[in-house]
């Protein structure tokens, strides 16, 4: 059987980002069924306007839709502002809406937030924006995985427990995209 392709999109554009390096650990410990695409072109994005959510899509939007598209399954990783999704991050899933890539694909996310809250805004808006693009939510494939800065060696989370429950994630994705 070939291996799942699982999308790992990063909510940060920060270059040291924490989300990020979860999720290249993510990819680093991915079971043999599932091939990892790690995504970071979060800034390529232009910002959402219906005007242009028409065909010929910029080709930014195409390029993202496309790699939705040819997934089995996403994997999310976001840090919190104020209390909500990265404004970057919430223009990305704009972006998703007028498409169907999104709709009944499975979808987990990775809450990596060491803080007292859990970055528990942002997550609840991720589920209420899935939702209305009808993802498929996974329970088993969305936990919160805490991750401090000194995790972090030259952009990846080196510290094991954290690495293995990234790939316990992935496995329950692959499951539900199976
Ligand atoms: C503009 C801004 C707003 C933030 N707001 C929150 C917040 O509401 N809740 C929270 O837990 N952390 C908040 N943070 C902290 C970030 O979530 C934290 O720095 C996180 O590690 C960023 O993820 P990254 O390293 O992947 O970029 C904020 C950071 C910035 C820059």
């Amino acid at each position: 059987m070939s291996p799942v392709r699982i999308l790992l999109l990063s909510g940060s554009t920060r270059s040291a980002s924490t989300n990020t390096a979860l999720l290249r650990a993510a990819a680093e410990v991915a079971p043999v069924d599932v091939e990892p695409v790690l995504w970071t072109d979060l800034m390529a994005l232009p910002h959402f306007d219906p005007d242009d959510d028409v065909e010929p899509l910029p080709a930014a939007v195409a390029r993202m839709r496309g790699a939705i598209a040819d997934s089995g399954a996403v994997l999310v990783c976001t840090p919190e502002y104020a209390g909500a999704l990265p404004g970057s991050f919430k223009n990305l899933l704009d972006w998703t809406v007028g498409g169907t890539e999104t709709s009944a694909k499975p979808f987990g996310w990775i809450n990596a937030s060491g803080r007292p809250g859990g970055a528990a805004g942002a997550h609840d808006e991720l589920r209420t924006v899935l939702t209305y693009t009808d993802a498929r939510i996974v329970p088993e494939a969305c936990r919160a995985i805490p991750v401090q800065r000194a995790d972090v060696v030259d952009g990846v989370v080196v510290v094991e427990p954290v690495r293995a429950a990234t790939a316990e994630v992935l496995r329950a994705l692959a499951a539900a995209a199976a």
